[in-house]
């Protein structure tokens, strides 16, 4: 039995596409399936200007496949010197989506973010003015808060004291990992909308520590318990507009995740709908998935959704998907989901 399932091609509200040999290896994966994606600014050195982001824009589009009718999002890296009227200017001329607010030291490439929330103050009035949505990587970084509570805390410390500092900006949770993350999004108005990944609908912290530890299932924020993956899998079927897709696919080299200290970052960009398409049919909610990875998201930017369509097909055999991508920087290990894949995409434009 063939089953099929067409819907508004998805965006990516979450995305790491890197610069240089690994751009170009990768950028297929998310242009395939995805119409837009929001690019995170967290390069060596960050995108911090608009005249950064332009530059990173330009070398993404070099990169882009011909045929592919993906177009990339740009964002900026706030730091505690950012410019309101830099940023002001690169939203004006429809250059910029969203800020990106890390807290220094948090994650990847992250020693450039906001230390001192008084610093930021002003810029982020400035996007509460304009209608730019803030986009936060939650977590504490203070080394006392142990790694599982990290999220939890931040949303009491920090993001709940800096929404009432300046209520009318709009903020994107990112990656939400706990049902605490689920449960402070549902207690407040569209203003918070909040991303979660494939990953953290499917992995728990089992999964990354029991038997052996997984180094491709290591990410930051790092996978919970059992009871918060299931909050995260109601949430994203719920149908809720206020919970959209970022995969926050995340490449790194596999001698830079196989080590001793190895990178943060799951690499999911080329399975994503196929485990989506897994993830809620289980839930049997496939009809919410369009919401979650297609509708939801383009409302909260206030964008339209896209116009074109993927078909979903269920095959009766498990389908392959690459095991590895190999780029010009190295390989890069897709996320295994643990169990067979039925689902295959069929994009409208683009096939590498
Ligand atoms: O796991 C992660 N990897 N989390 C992040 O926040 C950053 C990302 C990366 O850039 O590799
Ligand atoms: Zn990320």
């Amino acid at each position: 039995m063939i089953q099929t399932l067409t819907i508004t091609r998805p965006d990516d509200w979450h995305l790491h596409l890197r610069d240089g040999a690994m751009l170009e290896g990768i950028l297929p994966e998310t242009a395939r399936d995805f119409g837009r994606a929001i690019v995170m600014p967290n390069l060596v050195p960050p995108v911090v200007t608009a005249k950064d982001a332009a530059a990173y824009r330009a070398r993404i589009m070099a990169a882009m496949p011909a045929g592919a009718g993906f177009v990339p999002l740009m964002t900026l890296y706030l730091t505690e010197t950012t410019d309101a009227e830099d940023v002001a200017a690169a939203h004006a001329s429809g250059l910029i989506t969203a800020v990106k607010l890390y807290p220094a030291g948090a994650t990847t490439n992250s020693d450039s973010g906001v230390a001192n929330f008084d610093r930021v103050q002003g810029v982020l009035e400035r996007m509460a003015e304009i209608g730019l949505p803030l986009c936060v990587h939650g977590e504490v970084t203070d080394p006392s808060v142990d790694i599982f509570d990290r999220e939890a805390v931040f949303i009491d410390r920090v993001l709940d004291p800096l929404r009432r500092r300046v209520p009318e900006l709009r903020v994107v949770m990112e990656h939400i990992t706990t049902a605490d993350g689920v449960a402070y999004v549902m207690a407040h108005d569209e203003r918070l909308g909040a991303t979660i990944t494939t990953h953290h609908l499917i992995i728990n912290r089992n999964d990354l520590l029991v038997g052996g530890i997984k180094p491709h299932y290591y990410c930051l924020p790092i996978a919970k318990r059992e009871e918060h993956r299931v909050a995260l899998v109601a949430a994203a079927t719920s149908g809720d507009k206020r919970f959209f897709l970022g995969t926050d696919s995340a490449p790194h080299t596999d001698p830079n995740k196989e080590s001793a200290c190895g990178c943060a970052g799951v690499f999911s960009a080329t399975n994503t709908m196929s485990c989506l398409a897994h993830v809620f049919e289980n839930a049997s909610a496939l009809d919410k998935l369009e919401g979650f990875t297609s509708l939801h998201g383009p409302a909260f930017y206030g964008l339209a959704p896209n116009t074109d369509k993927i078909t979903l097909t269920k095959h009766a055999d498990a389908q392959a998907f690459p095991d590895k991508i190999k780029t010009g920087a190295g390989d890069v290990t897709v996320f295994n989901p643990g169990f067979p894949l039925h689902w295959t995409t069929t994009p409208p434009t683009f096939r590498s």
